[in-house]
């Protein structure tokens, strides 16, 4: 009765209405209820699972982080910055010495702040900080013993799962592996691996060490335990996470990225004189009446044009009908030309 009880407080449904449990007996030998649990969830397809993990709550201490571009870098920062030890991996020594270099040059902004009237103090914190940092261009050998193995790689789904795939075999058993995609199924990534139950998703915010918010997703194998180490790691960070399911853009790109796309639509409506539709107004528009603090065509230079149409694209190729995901000439054209926003000197507007 208590098993019972246990497993319908842990139920949780996605998309679908409500189902009725039928619960029979468990084909494989369940070590007392007290250090296993089971979670029945709803997944991405909304078909009921069971899903048993025999491994305990990991307190996540060591970060092995998989790419040190601008993600991974403001992830290992922060991680190293709460004390947790990090080893940062890179394709090569050359773009893990930039990414360290970019973590102190961060490092410096916060103390300026932080310890303004403590400059020693300042220094000691930056010494401390970058101590807790290694670099690593092994992968496998960098994953040798730690609890979390964090993903920011290149947003391509074969690329992530061979990486995870390879890094599986050699993994301690109770190391939990998740993946910062930022649109990527957490589900289809981790089907290149054998620990289903410990695998999630992590998905931070750009730049890291100012964004607060952690979006924490649970595939429907996602064991308790994993689901709760990451919440309780991402609290370690100082962040807030928010509980997510293993659905398109999870909660925040769901929203933003078919806004940002409609920015771009009402743009190419209304270009004509005395029309809405300028870029500058439509920015201007969104921070004064809506409050934003970027308005979208801001924003989308920020993030990077490349990266919101392979986002469109996605999607658009999963639901070809749904006009939210529709594809934009403009942008199309601006990616083509190489224009990807801040980061190439021009997008929608142009940097120095
Ligand atoms: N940029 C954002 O605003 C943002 C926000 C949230 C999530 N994300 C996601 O984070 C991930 C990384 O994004 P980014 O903006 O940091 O990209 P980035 O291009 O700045 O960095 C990616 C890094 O990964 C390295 N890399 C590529 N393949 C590798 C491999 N096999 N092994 C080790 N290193 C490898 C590259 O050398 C590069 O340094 C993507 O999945 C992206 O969707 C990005």
């Amino acid at each position: 009765k208590d098993e019972h009880r246990l497993l319908h407080s842990q139920v949780q449904c996605g998309y679908t209405k409500p189902q009725t449990l039928a619960f029979r007996p468990c084909a494989v030998e369940l070590p007392p209820m007290r250090l296993c649990t089971m979670r029945v969830s709803c997944g991405w397809e909304g078909g009921l699972r069971f899903s048993t993990s025999c491994v305990r709550n990991v307190v996540i201490k060591h970060v092995t982080i998989i790419g040190g571009g601008q993600m991974g870098a403001g992830i290992a920062q922060v991680a190293a910055s709460t004390g947790h030890t990090v080893t940062l991996v890179d394709t090569s020594e050359d773009i893990l010495k930039k990414s360290i270099k970019g973590i102190e040059g961060s490092l410096k902004r916060v103390v300026k702040k932080k310890f303004a009237d403590k400059p020693e103090a300042g220094e000691e914190f930056i010494q401390k900080v970058l101590k807790n940092v290694a670099i690593s261009s092994d992968a496998k050998a960098a994953v040798q013993s730690t609890d979390l193995v964090l993903e920011a790689i290149v947003e391509n789904l074969k690329i992530k799962q061979d990486l995870f795939g390879a890094l599986d075999k050699v993994a301690p058993e109770h190391t939990v592996f998740a993946s910062n995609t930022s649109s990527l199924p957490i589900t289809d990534i981790a089907s290149s691996t054998a620990r289903l139950d410990r695998f999630g998703g992590l998905h931070f915010f750009n730049p890291v060490p100012m964004m607060k918010l952690v979006e924490v997703i649970g595939t429907s194998s996602t064991s308790q335990e994993t689901f709760d180490s990451l919440l309780n790691f991402s609290k370690a960070l100082g962040k807030t996470p928010v509980s997510c399911k293993d659905t398109p853009g999870f909660i925040v790109n769901r929203l933003l990225v078919p806004y940002m796309m409609e920015a771009i639509r009402l743009h190419e409506r209304g270009s004509a004189p005395l029309c809405h539709g300028s870029k500058e107004d439509i920015d201007i528009a969104m921070k004064l009446g809506a409050g934003y603090p970027m308005g979208p065509f801001e924003l989308l230079d920020y993030v990077g044009l490349d990266t919101a149409k392979f986002i469109m694209d996605g999607w658009s190729a999963m639901d070809p009908g749904n006009p939210l995901f529709a594809q934009s000439e403009l942008l199309n054209k601006l990616v083509a030309e190489g224009k990807y926003g801040k980061k190439t000197g021009e997008g929608f507007y142009k940097y120095k």
